[in-house]
């Protein structure tokens, strides 16, 4: 933390390296939201992390509100899954075959997620989605599939559209919105299958079910909007949207590859009561290791009976995953789950702290949060409730600008306005408090 420090912010080292990767990385990275489009002229590279703290190759240290896009509900280098991660890895990192551990962890998910009475692991949040659809179409025998404007679920080409944010004048009505591919190279027919409906709006989501008979195979969405900062569903919204899927005929697909071991350890599936058909994580999972699952009803699920609907994958349920998973599922359990009490209280702290100190400066920002996660907006409005008032009023330039700026205050959050914060159980008050501080000393010389 660098708050009080007299020393001049370097990132000179950073800027080293960046010049290193031209010609050999793209962008600097594996990922374009890790390179300049977001982090302005170089990203900053890290080099250690431990507890709620980061440190980067300048030896600066950050308080860390991004946490690995939501991957690391303890932190970085717990102890307990760190030694759970050698324990996997010093008797076999992965063996391809079926394994005892991988029962257990399936057998955890059963017990925490309400709806998991078949679980099949996966690596990624985008190949279990990819399997999900799959299923989805393979059971129905339906060709289309339903998402939001807004709601990302991963590259895979059938969802790939209408995930960034755009002029409103760009999206068209609401009854039909023009569906944008976020992408070159997509397949063309995939998109035609592909239906795009604005999310918190039964009205249009009822249209579009009507102009479909029959031939809605899944309705994918989001528990909360966490790829538009952080937009909670409306009240009674996911119920009518299950409802409408129920009654036509159409599997409901929840996509808790953000929300999941998050929001609550069941996610949004335990906190809003919802009984989807099937559900899909990745991110918390594996609390730092690349292990993502689907699970859902058994008559669906049971379509993967010797590949009739295929999923294959060479890492499925890697042994070293599966002890990381298994460790953190246990943790996150603990004492009757008393890490999400910690989460929600210190992140309800953080909000209101910030948003004090937004009123008091004359501020137009807000922070949009649900449990843990959160975002800080700029806007003049006191909530922004769809993507499409997201698109139109909030100041994404701003947000970046305050996120480049706290760098320099020891803080480290994602730049990108679209991503959102998360509170982990290595989060502490006195984190709060240095960010609040740090948050009033950037808005002490605010020019937009
Ligand atoms: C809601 C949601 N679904 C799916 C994905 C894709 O997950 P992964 O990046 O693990 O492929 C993401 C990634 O951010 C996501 O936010």
């Amino acid at each position: 933390m660098r708050t009080t420090s007299t020393v001049a912010f370097s990132t000179e080292h950073s800027k080293r390296l960046y010049e290193r990767t031209r010609s050999l990385l793209i962008e600097g990275g594996s990922s374009s939201s890790r390179g300049p489009g977001n982090y302005g002229e170089y990203p900053i590279f890290m080099k250690r992390g431990q507890g709620s703290r980061l440190h980067d190759v300048d030896n600066n240290e950050y308080i860390d509100w991004m946490m690995a896009f939501g991957a690391l509900p303890w932190g970085h280098a717990d102890p307990e899954i760190t030694q759970a991660i050698i324990e996997g890895a010093s008797s076999g990192a992965h063996f391809a075959t079926a394994t005892e551990v991988e029962i257990e962890v399936a057998e955890l998910l059963r017990q925490i997620v309400p709806n998991a009475e078949v679980v099949r692991f996966a690596n990624t949040g985008t190949e279990a989605i990819m399997a999900a659809v799959r299923i989805a179409r393979g059971y129905t025998g339906r060709p289309k599939i339903l998402k939001f404007e807004g709601h990302y679920h991963g590259w895979y080409d059938d969802v790939l559209l209408s995930s960034n944010p755009l002029p409103v004048s760009a999206l068209g009505l609401p009854h039909d919105p023009v569906r944008i591919p976020d992408s070159s190279g997509l397949n063309r027919h995939a998109l035609e299958d592909t239906i795009v409906v604005p999310w918190n709006d039964v009205e249009s989501l009822q249209h579009a079910i009507e102009n479909h008979p029959g031939q809605i195979a899944a309705i994918i969405t989001e528990g909360v909007m966490a790829n538009m900062g952080v937009i909670p569903p409306a009240e009674g919204y996911l119920q009518a949207l299950q409802s409408l899927a129920h009654e036509n005929g159409i599997v409901f697909v929840l996509d808790e590859t953000v929300t999941g071991f998050r929001i609550a350890v069941g996610g949004c599936q335990q906190h809003y009561k919802l009984d989807p058909d099937l559900v899909t994580f990745g991110k918390a999972l594996g609390s730092g290791l690349p292990v993502a699952a689907f699970a859902g009803r058994a008559e669906l699920m049971n379509a993967l009976t010797a590949g009739a609907v295929l999923h294959y994958g060479t890492h499925n349920a890697s042994r070293i995953g599966m002890h990381a998973a298994r460790a953190n599922l246990c943790k996150l359990m603990r004492n009757d789950g008393e890490v999400f009490r910690h989460i929600w209280n210190l992140a309800e702290r953080l909000d209101l702290g910030l948003m004090d100190l937004f009123r008091r400066k004359g501020i137009p920002a807000i922070v949009q949060r649900v449990g843990p996660m959160f975002q800080i907006m700029f806007t003049e409005r006191p909530k922004i409730q769809s993507y499409r008032e997201f698109c139109q009023f909030v100041d994404r330039k701003a947000y970046q600008q305050l996120s480049l700026k706290l760098f320099q205050h020891g803080v480290y959050t994602s730049p990108a306005a679209t991503l959102h914060s998360i509170v982990t159980g290595a989060h502490t008050q006195d984190d709060v408090e240095k960010t609040i501080s740090a948050v009033g000393e950037v808005l002490n010389s605010w020019k937009p």
